[in-house]
């Protein structure tokens, strides 16, 4: 197999992408870094700041332009940091703005640019102004800083709807006052631990401009918007029936109860016009679960810019399948001069390498259930699929997300114990559903150390011992490891890349895909389970470790012509 470039090239190419260039995001490689379970360098088994500056090097060889990094702002953790306490600061675990300020230097000075994630639908009960409202009466100025209402029934003794949450059961919690006696009730989304803001409150859109210029001022390149579809609730009736959370069908208008509301964009046009304050302008992109038609508004030029395509999250691992989520998200992105973006695993959804290894990737959800017991992924299989679906993506026009870890191959940890759960999921669901925990637990660095290199404590969620097996160390610079797989398709990539140019290539077998790119770069996938012959042109790279005269089953490779 053979790679296009050698260590000297690949500094003039961080050179060159460190220059600024409005468009940088537009096909970047992105990697989410999940602070709590990246590296521990205090030792109290909690990932932290420093961690990730000490790996920015690990992060440079990778080839990578940027990294999103999960919250690490203080949160009493009641959904893995996704309930804020203070959106200006960093959690006292994790380290302290000076530390954030040193990774940001160590990452630019390298050519990596940062994206933090803005968690604007809702704060943790522990934000001072949650806290104020509680202390505050019905009616008051701080309570309408959040959705507080009266419940239904004789006595306000039941809540004001049956709005679900999304963590379930109900979207609504009842607070107490201050004499004991029970007082209103509040919506909450997600965990009663992360009450939602009323964005019609003048404060919060405020509160939020200052959030996002003090990040930006420090340097973050970049903004990931966490449920930016949630925002604007229509809460003229807020006793009427919603049973149900249709994020997939949600109305084209835009004038659903609390999701994908037409004004949400009101608020996103005022960001683009801070962002275009800096230069290069700062970039977002928008974590939306909507409609792909609902979706491109989110990713237009004078909003976010770009906007998540999960699409090939719900996707088997079929051709058919995968043709038409290309097809079709790139058409859109191109309604809105935004372009694609491509995600196979993120800290919400089970691991690729998992679940292409069941007959049907919902098999994953059962087995996760049975503390991975039945029925049991083909692992081989799975991270062959893996690597194939991520070796096409990367070759696909627009922006390819990696989520830490999915680079060393690694897989779903099904068997946490119940007690050590931490996703709210688990608890909030009556134990219906495992939760996220599975993609989130520490990277294993080097196989032979106490927990595979990742905190000299104990590791806030268990590792595998299998996981010793994956550790980057037995895959650093050993041909046909996963990680050089990544780290080759990532350079190669990089250096190919000029335009957004896409074309299919049809072939007879319908288990295959084949298209092709600018300067001769084509990408092939076979979904089937019989070789087929490869295309024409020299192998630059490919899924397997071997180099085969035919494409192999659950095989990707590129050639150049
Ligand atoms: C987003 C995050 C998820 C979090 C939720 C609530 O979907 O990706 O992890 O639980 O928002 O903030």
């Amino acid at each position: 197999m053979q790679t296009m470039m050698n260590s000297q090239d690949h500094a003039s190419e961080i050179e060159h992408s460190s220059t600024l260039d409005s468009d940088w995001w537009r096909q970047a490689v992105v990697y989410q870094i999940y602070p709590r379970s990246f590296f521990d360098t205090d030792g109290d088994g909690l990932g932290d700041i420093k961690g990730i500056t000490q790996k920015v090097s690990y992060l440079k060889d990778l080839g990578i332009d940027a990294v999103w990094l999960s919250p690490f702002y203080p949160s009493p953790l009641a959904d893995g940091g996704y309930d804020v306490a203070n959106y200006t600061d960093v959690d006292p675990r994790l380290g302290s703005l000076a530390d954030f300020d040193e990774l940001i230097s160590e990452l630019h000075k390298v050519g990596i640019r940062v994206f933090v994630d803005i968690v604007p639908n809702h704060s943790s009960s522990e934000h001072p102004w949650f806290k104020q409202a509680l202390a505050s009466q019905p009616g008051s100025p701080e309570r309408s800083r959040y959705h507080f209402y009266d419940g239904s029934g004789e006595n306000g003794e039941l809540p004001p709807s049956d709005w679900p949450s999304f963590f379930a059961p109900s979207a609504w919690t009842r607070t107490q006052n201050s004499d004991g006696s029970l007082g209103q009730w509040y919506l909450h989304l997600f965990a009663p631990e992360q009450p939602d803001f009323n964005w019609e409150h003048p404060d919060v859109p405020e509160l939020f401009l200052q959030i996002l210029k003090f990040w930006a001022d420090r340097g973050v390149d970049g903004f990931r918007i966490d449920v930016a579809h949630a925002l604007k609730k229509d809460m003229s009736q807020p006793f009427r029936s919603y049973p149900v959370l249709r994020e997939m069908e949600t109305p084209l208008t835009g004038d659903g109860v609390f999701l994908d509301r037409n004004e949400v964009h009101e608020v996103y046009k005022s960001w683009r016009i801070l962002f275009n304050e800096y230069n290069p302008p700062r970039v977002a992109v928008a974590e939306a679960y909507i409609r792909p038609e609902r979706r491109v508004l989110y990713a237009s030029p004078d909003e976010l810019g770009q906007a998540f395509n999960f699409d090939l999250l719900s996707s088997e691992f079929d051709a058919g399948e995968f043709r038409t989520v290309i097809s079709k998200n790139l058409e859109f992105a191109a309604i809105n001069a935004s372009s694609s973006t491509w995600v196979l695993s993120n800290h919400d959804k089970p691991r690729h390498a998992t679940k292409y290894g069941f007959a049907k990737i919902a098999d994953a959800d059962d087995w996760l259930l049975s503390s991975g017991e039945s029925p049991v992924p083909d692992s081989a299989l799975g991270l062959a699929r893996a690597r194939a679906a991520t070796l096409l993506i990367l070759a696909l026009p627009g922006s390819t997300y990696l989520f830490q870890g999915e680079e060393l191959g690694l897989y779903e940890v099904a068997d946490i114990p119940v007690d050590q759960i931490q996703d709210p999921m688990w608890e909030r669901s009556h134990h219906a559903a495992k939760g996220r925990d599975g993609c989130r637990v520490p990277l294993p660095w080097s196989a032979n150390e106490k927990s595979f290199g990742f905190s000299s404590g104990t590791p806030h969620l268990p590792q595998p011992s299998g996981f010793g097996l994956f550790a980057a160390d037995k895959q650093d610079r050993v041909s046909g490891s996963t990680l050089e797989m990544y780290r080759n398709a990532i350079k190669i990539r990089k250096q190919i890349l000029v335009g957004e140019s896409f074309s299919w290539i049809e072939n007879p077998n319908s288990n295959v895909l084949h298209f092709q790119r600018e300067n001769g770069w084509q990408c092939m996938t076979n979904f089937g389970s019989d070789s087929v012959p490869l295309p024409e042109g020299t192998l630059l790279i490919a899924s397997t470790s071997e180099s085969p005269e035919m494409l192999l089953p659950n095989t990707t490779v590129w050639v150049q012509k």
